[in-house]
């Protein structure tokens, strides 16, 4: 593990040591196969964002994804999006993410869904992509840039490593027009790992940087909804052996309470957005 402090909050914040078999063992349960996986078993632990498959199926659709596209999944976790862009879409997908644990246990679930040959794992840092420029037709990024302060670097490096004509995808938690937010929430506990830019300033950067807008849609509105049901049917508890209460821990029911607080009281806008490298 780095000694960098920052790799670490995002370890610990991330990780917790059993995921794997934590999650073979639901999957067990709930009378899965658990060598032959395909991505809608996993779905319900592994697309790490608000909206689910639903909403990496949309921003696919916003991004013109391809078959046979070289794709860079940054913070893309266990490779939950990677997984569905590689085996409904054609795609290739390289996941780059920081937390060991995920890269780890992600490769292992791949490889169960049959998948090793079009998604592999890079465990490092999007503020040093460890790709060559010119590397990737698309870059995606789905609720991965909160925990990450020096947005210029993020955005130039995204910039650095598609190739002329490609394009980036985001599907991002940025400010709203009130602060401070509530805390904690499912990418941080407290202050020190968030870092939430507005909509405003995000497109702003991202035309510094040399990006072209294609598409900018605001989806609080669907997000806030998705938020509401699964605080409400919290409120029955069943159970639920696999979900994100596996990844989030014991305090997830108050990170999605805080989360409908922060869309009501406009502390957070959810943005998906497309954008061209000329
Ligand atoms: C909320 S999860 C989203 C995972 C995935 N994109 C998804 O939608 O399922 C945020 C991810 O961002 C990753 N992350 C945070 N900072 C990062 C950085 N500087 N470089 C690479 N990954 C990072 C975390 O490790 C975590 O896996």
């Amino acid at each position: 593990m780095s000694a960098d402090p920052y790799v670490q909050s995002v370890n610990a914040h991330y990780g917790r040591g059993d995921l794997g078999g934590v999650i073979l063992e639901s999957l067990r349960a709930a009378g899965k196969e658990v060598d032959a996986l395909t991505p809608d078993d996993l779905a319900l632990v592994d697309q790490f964002h608000i909206r689910g498959k639903e909403a990496t199926l949309e921003l696919a659709r916003l991004a013109g994804v391809e078959r046979g596209m070289r794709v860079l999944d940054v913070g893309g976790g266990l490779g939950g999006p990677a997984r569905t862009l590689a085996s409904e879409l054609g795609c290739r997908v390289t996941v780059l993410d920081l937390t060991e644990e995920y890269c780890r246990v992600g490769e292992d679930l791949t490889a169960r869904a049959g998948l090793r040959d079009q998604v592999v794992f890079r465990h490092g840092d999007a503020l040093h992509m460890p790709f060559p420029g010119g590397s990737f037709d698309l870059v995606w990024t789905q609720h991965s840039s909160m925990n990450i302060e020096d947005k210029e670097r993020l955005y130039r490096e995204s910039h650095r490593v598609l190739r002329v004509g490609g394009r980036l995808a985001l599907h991002e938690i940025m400010a709203g027009s009130r602060a401070p937010i509530h805390f904690p929430v499912p990418w941080a506990r407290d202050p020190s790992m968030s870092f939430l830019r507005s909509p405003v300033a995000v497109r702003a950067l991202l035309t510094a940087t040399g990006f072209e807008e294609l598409a900018w849609v605001d989806v609080s509105a669907p997000s806030l909804e998705w938020f509401r049901q699964r605080v409400a049917a919290q409120a029955t508890p069943a159970v639920r052996p696999l979900g994100l209460h596996v990844l989030l821990g014991a305090d997830f029911g108050l990170m999605f309470k805080n989360q409908v607080r922060n869309l009501e009281e406009d502390r957070i806008a959810v943005i998906q957005g497309v954008w061209g490298r000329p």
